[in-house]
């Protein structure tokens, strides 16, 4: 197991900044930006790799993968994650990817994170958003090392339709994966769903309807232009208002957010199908962008810190952290990262330029 590098004081003290901090920043040891918000949802992207091949995401061939020598090993991003814990606030850590669980540390990395104490004196809560892929091998290991919950990524019911959008026939291993962390206590399970136009935006009602008869959280994403082909249009895109539309042709739906839904992306309704209840989500992303609430903060399999998913930049920690720096020299290099995030995405500016990165390699 990689070993916490507790840091030698767990006080919010600042006092050895060698890291340049930007002027007007008040000495806050939070990861604060200029518009009021807090990062405390930390997503760490393990590896840029995957198992699936989504059309919206990769190429059927793959992408050219980050070099493995610039990848974190799993000490330096147990460091990582251990200051974004004790020293800037974060109390929620989800793994992602491209795909976690090919990270052979994965379980390693949760037991070490689930040691950590936030400034409440809690574990963080943790999380993995998965495509679902040997998670039926590993569901339960995961909750031995202390992992709360598992967002499966799941775009159709159908087999066929499924190897076509990810160029793989394992429709059968998502569903056992699901299985097995129902049965492992990953609970409660969320479902992620980007509808296609023409491939799968008839399944906005099945989908429910799976997610319902199972008692799992279903949300639908709306496709966001990140996919490295650049073949996302605004047209194309199946939105918020049609997904809605077609839910609410065949189900019961009661809004379920209070008058300000906080950080959180979904909106959420209550949903009746005969005797059926639950809850069904839509991110509406780009039709209604939640930027202003924002509240996390992102780690690349690379070490660079990202304060959106469209940061027009980065900062390098791995770079700090290998030449030999602290933990408050690092946290600093991220507090400035993150005084810097823009107030919103801009999808919707003509200056708008999508991310170097795809989001295969940045973390979902
Ligand atoms: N837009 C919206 N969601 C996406 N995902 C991957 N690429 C995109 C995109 N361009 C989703 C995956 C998975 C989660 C990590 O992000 O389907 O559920
Ligand atoms: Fe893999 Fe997720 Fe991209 Fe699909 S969307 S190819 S599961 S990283």
């Amino acid at each position: 197991m990689p070993t916490v590098r507790r840091s030698s004081s767990t006080s919010w003290d600042t006092d050895d900044a060698l890291v340049a901090v930007p002027a007007d920043r008040p000495a806050d040891p939070r990861l604060i930006d200029r518009f009021g918000r807090v990062a405390t949802d930390l997503r760490v992207s393990l590896t840029d790799r995957c198992s699936l091949r989504c059309s919206y995401c990769m190429p059927p061939e793959g992408l050219d993968w980050l070099p493995t020598d610039d990848v974190l090993v799993d000490d330096e991003v147990v460091r990582l994650i251990a200051l974004a814990v004790e020293r800037l606030g974060v109390d929620e850590v989800r793994f992602t990817g491209g795909e976690p669980l090919l990270r052979r540390g994965l379980e390693e990395i949760v037991a070490a994170t689930n040691q950590l104490r936030t400034w409440r004196g809690e574990a963080p809560k943790t999380a993995v958003t998965t495509n679902g892929l040997g998670l039926a091998r590993r569901a339960r290991a995961l909750a031995a090392a202390g992992l709360r919950r598992v967002n499966v990524s799941i775009d159709t019911l159908d087999p066929r339709r499924f190897a076509r959008i990810t160029h793989r026939d394992r429709l059968p291993d998502v569903l056992a994966g699901l299985r097995a962390a129902e049965s492992a206590g990953l609970t409660p399970i969320k479902l992620n769903a980007v509808l296609l136009r023409g491939v799968n935006d008839d399944e906005a009602v099945p989908l429910t309807r799976f997610a319902l008869a199972h008692g799992y959280e279903l949300r639908f994403i709306e496709q966001m232009p990140l996919d490295p082909q650049g073949a996302w249009s605004r047209t194309g895109m199946v939105t918020a208002a049609e997904i809605l539309r077609r839910l609410g042709a065949e189900l019961t739906l009661i809004p379920a957010d209070p008058a300000t839904r906080g950080a959180a992306p979904a909106e959420t309704w209550l949903v009746a199908d005969g005797g059926r209840r639950g809850r069904v989500g839509i991110v509406a992303s780009v039709t209604r962008p939640f930027c202003g609430d924002c509240d996390r903060a992102r780690l690349t399999a690379d070490g660079q810190v990202r304060n959106c998913l469209f940061a027009g930049g980065e900062t390098d920690l791995r770079g700090l952290l290998r030449a030999g720096a602290s933990d408050e020299q690092i946290a600093q290099a991220w507090r400035g990262d993150m005084w810097a995030k823009r107030p919103g995405h801009g999808i919707d500016d003509p200056s708008f330029l999508q991310p170097a990165r795809p989001m295969s390699a940045i973390g979902g």
